[in-house]
């Protein structure tokens, strides 16, 4: 049997920080080396382009990503890793999609929805400020998984709705033509830690708390130092199931260090002491990686390299695939 294919995109928008680490980066990374699976990560830059119209912006990020996963030690010869955009297969296919995916369908994904919502608020036309990049997302997202014919697609629970939309696409296409595509099912792995950012909430861009993977390493000390405590004194007894904190000490230590910081919280570790701590745990699992991470940057033919050694790969499944697909609908030379 084909081995099970596991694949997952991470839009460019953004410079990864600990949250994606932690909630997806390195989980990912060590699932890859599972031999029962074969393993596909991407940059989604067609994605960034719903969210993000700064060119900069979107270069930049995919630089970063791409640079963040090698530096963690993505092994590119067991992974596929490859960008979106040098795969021409899937833009086409999402055309073809597009024209099987029913509209109501699309009608319902969270992300339409919420901006019509908040238009509807705001008194605004309900499509104000929607392109039809946002509304098509979904679709865009069906073709990145079914052009692999992935079986488990590993994401946040706010992607569940568009890998069974992806299902859903797959299936219809498969009726209403051939038997083409394989069903994706969303993997959500419950075990994975929900970073929490420097003011408790969940760490993410958009709270504007979060703390990049790879500052140098006086600035993450002082980002560490500003994650929000209370006003408990040193030798206070505190509560570490209800501090960020120790919340972020869980996602970096081992057993034993998380019992004894447990003791130590519990006799009153002051705060400055308890992110001192912090700093250094998190620093020592990153400091190799962050050296890494600052070469590849500055080694951006490296990281073109890699990325069109992956493309390769990946072009290997999507041009037969994409040969498949003319054929089921009647693309095809003339005979
Ligand atoms: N939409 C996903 C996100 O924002 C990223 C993504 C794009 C993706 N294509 C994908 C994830 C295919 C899994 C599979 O997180």
């Amino acid at each position: 049997m084909a081995k099970q294919r596991v694949l997952t995109g991470i839009t460019t928008t953004g410079t990864p920080h600990l949250g994606n680490y932690v909630g997806a980066i390195r989980p990912a990374i060590a699932a890859s080396h599972d031999e029962a699976v074969d393993s596909f990560f991407f940059l989604a830059d067609y994605h960034a382009l719903i969210k993000c119209q700064d060119p900069a912006q979107v270069r930049q990020s995919s630089k970063e990503i791409a640079a963040t996963w090698l530096a963690l030690g993505l092994d590119t010869d067991e992974a596929l890793f490859y960008r979106q955009s040098d795969i021409p297969e899937i833009t086409e296919l999402t055309w073809v999609l597009c024209c099987s995916a029913a509209k109501g369908l699309m009608n319902r994904a969270h992300a339409y929805k919420a901006a019509v919502q908040a238009n509807e608020e705001a008194g605004e036309d309900p499509d104000y400020g929607v392109t039809m990049g946002l509304f098509s997302y979904p679709v865009l997202m069906a073709a990145d998984i079914l052009m692999f014919n992935a079986h488990k697609i590993p994401v946040g629970r706010d992607q569940i709705q568009h890998v069974e939309m992806a299902r859903d696409i797959g299936q219809r296409f498969n009726h209403n033509f051939a038997e083409v595509f394989t069903l994706p099912e969303a993997v959500v792995d419950d075990n994975v830690a929900v970073l929490q950012g420097l003011d408790g909430r969940k760490m993410s861009k958009s709270y504007n708390n979060t703390i990049p993977l790879f500052l140098p390493e006086k600035q993450l000390r002082k980002a560490i130092n500003k994650i929000k405590t209370n006003l408990l004194e040193p030798g206070d007894p505190k509560e570490p199931d209800n501090s960020t904190v120790f919340q972020v000490w869980t996602a970096f230590a081992s057993e034993n260090e998380i019992a004894r910081m447990r003791g130590e919280f519990e006799n009153g570790i002051g705060w400055g002491e308890a992110k001192k701590q912090l700093f250094e745990l998190v620093n020592d699992e990153l400091t190799g990686a962050r050296e890494r991470y600052n070469q590849l940057m500055d080694d951006p033919g490296y990281i073109e390299a890699t990325l069109q050694k992956g493309a390769q790969r990946a072009r290997e499944i999507s041009v037969p695939l994409i040969a498949k697909v003319r054929d089921a609908v009647g693309i095809s030379p003339v005979r």
